[in-house]
């Protein structure tokens, strides 16, 4: 059976190729993480939610019914073979059995009162430098519980309550359970994770650009607000930045950066507030980098423009020749809608004549 071994050779080796051209360029690093919401009613009624990310792509959920993988990528189901995805679905749903019970057993154990909500996530990140390292952490209530170290193979306490060392102490004596957990999520999720790099480097590599429009608030008299706000953008590393005179305001008491939030069609969005004095007599812009404008960046001026013009250099030339592009545009619709009406009006003419 020589021929088909050698076969299967090539083209793993093939595989490993290719998948060392995206190893090679991987800029920045990847997180898998999947996330565990079960929600504890009573000794007899869980609902459990399942949600599994590559950094802020869904790949796929649990159908909270029958404990089914419902992908949300169409690539994501080819880049595992089937029997694999069939085994993650089966070890899926004896896992949350056995957590179930487990978990029942202790409340009962520990006179937990219900209803109680259990958190888990657990994942791999796979850096630059093709480091990887592994995480499993456990909450409950919103509250940190446990976190497992891959290193040495132990649970750790993030709280010190009688439950949490209870717990700890059933899963330490789970010797396989701690094994699988190792292997999973140390070695197969960054197995799996260059199959999801491969198949999904287009969702990955998605680019957005940023919309950005600056306006002014006055909440008193004596202060003016210039807000910045920036829309629409992926992936959502961003950098906003005021300016002043052509300056970069360092962040302070002055300024003030949201969070950035996410939009419904995953994009992101942000604003970043400067407070000035009314009147000031100094040229305010906000500036906007991120990679979709490569190494240009965006400056949407606020007050007097000609400085802000000589800072925006390509951004400011690029919105002229945009500007002139569409006035021209414009001007040339207008002239051929002129020709037309006045064609029109030949042919109603020639067709009165005839
Ligand atoms: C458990 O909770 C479910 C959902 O809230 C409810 O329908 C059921 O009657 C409860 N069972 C018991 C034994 O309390
Ligand atoms: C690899 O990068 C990560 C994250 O930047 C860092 O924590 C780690 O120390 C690096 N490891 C090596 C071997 O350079
Ligand atoms: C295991 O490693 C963690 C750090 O990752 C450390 O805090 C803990 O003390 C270690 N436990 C044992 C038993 O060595
Ligand atoms: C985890 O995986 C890394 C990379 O494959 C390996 O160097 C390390 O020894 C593994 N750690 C454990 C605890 O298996
Ligand atoms: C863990 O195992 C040890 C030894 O087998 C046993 O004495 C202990 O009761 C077990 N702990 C729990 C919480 O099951
Ligand atoms: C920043 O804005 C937030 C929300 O508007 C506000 O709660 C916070 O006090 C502000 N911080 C500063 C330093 O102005």
């Amino acid at each position: 059976m020589q021929p088909p071994r050698r076969c299967l050779l090539l083209l793993s080796l093939l595989c490993h190729l290719l998948l060392s051209g995206t190893w090679a360029d991987l800029e920045e690093a990847f997180t898998i993480r999947l996330l565990q919401i079960s929600t504890f009613q009573n000794s007899s009624f869980v609902d459990t939610e399942g949600l599994g990310l590559l950094d802020d792509i869904e790949l796929g959920s649990l159908d909270n019914h029958t404990w089914n993988i419902r992908f949300h990528q169409p690539w994501v189901r080819p880049a595992l073979p089937r029997s694999d995805w069939d085994t993650i679905q089966d070890m899926i749903k004896i896992y949350l059995q056995q957590f179930s019970y487990l978990v029942n057993e202790g409340a009962v154990q520990n006179d937990v009162p219900y209803p109680f909500v259990a958190q888990c996530m657990a994942g791999c990140t796979l850096y630059p430098n093709k480091t990887t390292q592994a995480f499993v952490q456990v909450g409950v209530d919103g509250q940190d519980f446990l976190s497992f170290s891959v290193d040495n193979a132990t649970w750790l306490l993030s709280q010190d309550t009688s439950l949490s060392r209870y717990v700890k102490d059933v899963l330490q004596n789970y010797t396989a359970f701690t094994e699988l957990i190792e292997v999973l999520f140390n070695d197969t999720c960054i197995d799996d994770m260059e199959m999801l790099l491969y198949y999904g480097k287009a969702a990955l590599e998605r680019q957005e650009l940023p919309v950005a429009t600056v306006f002014a608030r006055t909440p008193s008299p004596a202060q003016l607000l210039l807000v910045c706000r920036v829309t629409g953008f992926y992936p959502r590393s961003i950098s906003v930045a005021w300016l002043r005179d052509g300056q970069e305001v360092p962040p302070g008491p002055d300024t003030n950066t949201s969070a950035i939030l996410p939009n419904a069609d995953l994009t992101y969005q942000l604003r970043s507030v400067l407070a000035v004095a009314p009147h000031d007599g100094h040229s305010y812009a906000c500036r906007v980098r991120h990679r979709s404008l490569g190494t240009r960046s965006l400056l949407i001026p606020w007050g007097y423009s000609d400085v802000v013009l000589i800072a925006g250099l390509v951004a400011g030339l690029l919105a002229v020749v945009a500007m002139a592009a569409v006035m021209m545009l414009w001007l040339w619709r207008r002239r051929k809608h002129r020709q037309m009406e006045e064609s029109t009006s030949r042919n109603s003419i020639l067709s009165k004549e005839a």
